[in-house]
């Protein structure tokens, strides 16, 4: 409540601020999480807490008046639909050269993401964080996040099988035809649970066309695995629908930490302020970047130094569809779990996600997200015009990713003598190159932080999220931020700072 004061306070509910939570608490540590999103505990007038991808209602999008599909276009038309404004669960941020999506809510992304959780290859790591010692990450924290997360792999007996991955068997049919590996990829989805929704016992959700705007069933989302550990241990309080506005350095030592409660159409109801000796910043890529940059450039913390804002990279997101010959139908049924990709990271630049198109009807397309090895990074700074943190990502910049995805794609197309679709994304559009699904930086490890995400300028205050890793993961980021949080929250219950 306001005037109230915690040991450590959480800004964020996502992967970072979930692990430090539960860490800090189980050291003793009395925890204030705070989240702007949701808590997504309560079934609407339907008895479901989330929408599907195929029907998305007033749940759907943070904000907004019209949704804002990835996938914006069917057959050359668009297909995005009015909503009620509404606190919903997926966030569609507009900068002026990139769409940031990301999760809203207790749980942050992992409410609304595929569950794709993949270790980098070890081979790859100093490229993603050089200071960081590769043994123990690949040693100790990856398998702790590994084992924190829930992470599976599908059954290889069954996908060869399944009616439900005939779209990702084409995708390894066509990946070997090229020479291109095919490498199963682990998610947090229950596959057993996935199994039985095939057997028709349980309700569906991988199977019932849900995914991007929550999992009613199956998915291992924070919710199910980090979050209740940590209110287990009693020392955790989660605060929803309240968005941290500023933090200062309080007279007496410590923090002042000022936040709006908001209501479902997003109006301010009243503002809070509390104290906290520590405070941790995990409000994602984009949310920590923003606090952090207006904070240092508007007086409240001017002591941040110069690397706060930079590093941002978008970890290469490229989406794009290919259209099959009829002979190689997709398939109707499709799980909206993906469960394997294309690497030819090394040679190419390049990783693709074989992604599933859960319309419900075959569309003999093939659909994948690419992570590519683009090298662009930008930059957040603070707009005193506008009062606003602008990011000065440019569109054209995706073309370095498009050049690598076709790495990929150029070669299967004519081996199997196919077309890029181009009526997913625009009349006559290839390339989604407008988006990210995998914001990354803004507060990089060891520049605006030190090597465990204390920030530079101020004692007990803390980067502990996607900001800290340096635009790329050279696969699907989930589980490299996870296992960062991980091993800095041990150093720094250890250390102190
Ligand atoms: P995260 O974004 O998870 O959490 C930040 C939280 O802080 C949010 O809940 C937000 O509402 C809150 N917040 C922000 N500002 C605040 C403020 N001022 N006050 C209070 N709260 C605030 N990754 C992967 O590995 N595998 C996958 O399959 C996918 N798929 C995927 C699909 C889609 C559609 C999206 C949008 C994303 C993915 N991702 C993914 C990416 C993955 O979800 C993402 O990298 C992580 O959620 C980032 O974790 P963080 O802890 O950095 O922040």
């Amino acid at each position: 409540g306001n005037g109230a004061h915690a040991q450590a306070l959480v800004i964020g509910t996502g992967y970072g601020g979930s692990v430090a939570a539960l860490r800090l608490a189980q050291a003793g540590v009395s925890v204030e999480m705070i989240e702007m999103g949701m808590a997504w505990d309560t079934p609407g007038s339907d008895g479901k807490i989330f929408c599907t991808l195929t029907s998305p209602d007033y749940r759907s999008y943070w904000l907004r008046t019209q949704t804002k599909a990835p996938l914006n276009y069917f057959l050359g038309f668009p297909i995005d639909r009015s909503i009620p404004k509404y606190t919903g669960i997926l966030d569609a941020e507009d900068f002026a050269g990139i769409t940031v999506y990301q999760g809203r809510g207790i749980g942050g992304g992992s409410l609304v993401n595929g569950g794709m959780a993949v270790t980098p290859k070890r081979e790859n790591f100093s490229y993603i964080l050089p200071s960081v010692n590769a043994d123990e990450m690949y040693n100790t924290y990856y398998p702790r996040a590994n084992a924190g997360l829930g992470v599976g792999l599908v059954d290889p007996t069954w996908f060869d099988n399944t009616a439900w991955y005939q779209f990702a068997r084409v995708g390894r049919k066509q990946a070997g035809r090229s020479g291109f590996p095919f490498v199963f990829v682990p998610d947090v989805y229950d596959w057993n649970y996935m199994q039985q929704e095939d057997a028709g016992t349980v309700p569906k959700s991988a199977l019932g066309q849900e995914l991007l705007y929550g999992n009613n069933y199956g998915k291992k989302s924070l919710q199910k695995t980090y979050i209740p550990a940590a209110l287990a241990t009693g020392k955790v309080n989660i605060s929803p629908l309240h968005k941290v506005t500023s933090v200062s350095p309080a007279p007496g030592g410590g923090y002042m930490v000022l936040m709006d409660q908001l209501d479902t159409s997003g109006n301010v109801v009243t503002s809070k302020q509390v104290t906290a000796d520590k405070v941790f910043f995990a409000a994602g890529s984009v949310g920590t970047s923003k606090l952090l940059v207006r904070l240092r450039d508007t007086g409240q913390l001017p002591n941040l130094n110069a690397a706060v804002g930079q590093g941002w990279g978008d970890n290469g997101n490229i989406m794009v569809g290919r259209a099959n010959q009829i002979w190689d139908p997709t398939g109707a049924k499709q799980s909206t779990v993906p469960c394997g990709g294309i690497d030819n990271w090394t040679a190419g630049g390049a990783f693709a996600e074989v992604a599933p198109i859960p319309t419900g009807i075959e569309t003999w397309a093939s659909l994948y997200l690419a992570i590519t090895k683009n090298p662009h990074r930008a930059q957040f700074t603070w707009n005193a015009a506008t009062q606003t943190v602008d990011l000065n990502w440019q569109q054209a910049w995706k073309q370095d990713g498009i050049t690598m995805a076709k790495s990929i794609f150029d070669r299967i197309n004519s081996t199997e003598g196919t077309i890029y679709r181009t009526d997913l994304f625009g009349v006559y559009k290839i390339w989604n190159d407008t988006l990210t699904y995998h914001p990354l930086g803004g507060a990089v490890l060891g520049q605006a932080t030190d090597d465990y995400g204390r920030l530079a300028g101020y004692q007990g205050l803390y980067v502990i999220d996607g900001a800290l890793i340096p635009g790329n993961t050279t696969v699907n980021p989930f589980v490299t931020i996870t296992a960062l949080a991980e091993r800095n929250i041990e150093n720094i219950i250890a250390n102190g700072g």
